[in-house]
This record gives C-alpha cells, structure tokens and sequence, in this order.
C-alpha cells in the first residue's frame, strides 16, 4: 500500500456516543462526501485520502474540512462549488481564500 499524499478530514460532526449531531452534519457535510471523492478521482488525485471525523470545533463555521499535511482548514464547505475550490486548493498548492478558516 502506498500511502497517501494528503488527508481530507471531513467533519462527520460525531460526538462521543457516536451519533453525528453538530453543524457540519446538518449542513449536509456526509452528502458532499461522494462529490468529493468522485472529482479527486476525476482531477487525477487518488493520492489524497478522505476521512470523516468526530467535530473539529469549529462549529460556527461548518461544514468543515481540514487538509494534511498543509493544515489548511476550510469552511461553510456546503456545496460542490465549494469542494471545487478545495480540489482547485490542492491542484495549485494555495488554499482557496474564500473559504479559508485562520
Ligand atoms: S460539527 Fe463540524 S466542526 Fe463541529
């Protein structure tokens, strides 16, 4: 196995009893998760990993993701306009301003 170029931490806004409840799953976080590995898939990117996580605490600005290892955390990540920007991210190298948390 190789291992990956990059992780996409997507926030599943899983809390401790395991049940999604936050922000991010609400604002339809888990439904942009098959947009996303199918334009990985379509830019050529089958090196980076996706993953979904328990809340990343920055639930006022979900639906949230976090790329490794730039640390580029993301925001209102709620539409595939805005998974482009984060495929568009990691084809340039910089992060997409627009939707940056700092
Ligand atoms: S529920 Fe996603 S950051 Fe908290």
């Amino acid at each position: 196995m190789q291992k990956p170029s990059h992780h996409i931490l997507v926030c599943g806004s899983f809390r401790m009893n395991g049940t999604p409840q936050g922000v991010c799953a609400k604002g339809g976080a888990g439904q942009l998760l098959q947009y996303l590995q199918e334009e990985l898939a379509d830019h050529g990117l089958n090196d980076v990993a996706v993953a979904c996580t328990s809340c990343l605490k920055v639930c006022d600005r979900g639906p949230a993701l976090v790329v490794y290892p730039e640390n580029w955390w993301f925001g209102h990540i709620d539409s595939e306009e805005a998974i482009d920007a984060v495929i568009e991210s990691l084809e340039k190298g910089t992060p997409a301003a627009e939707y940056t948390i700092a």
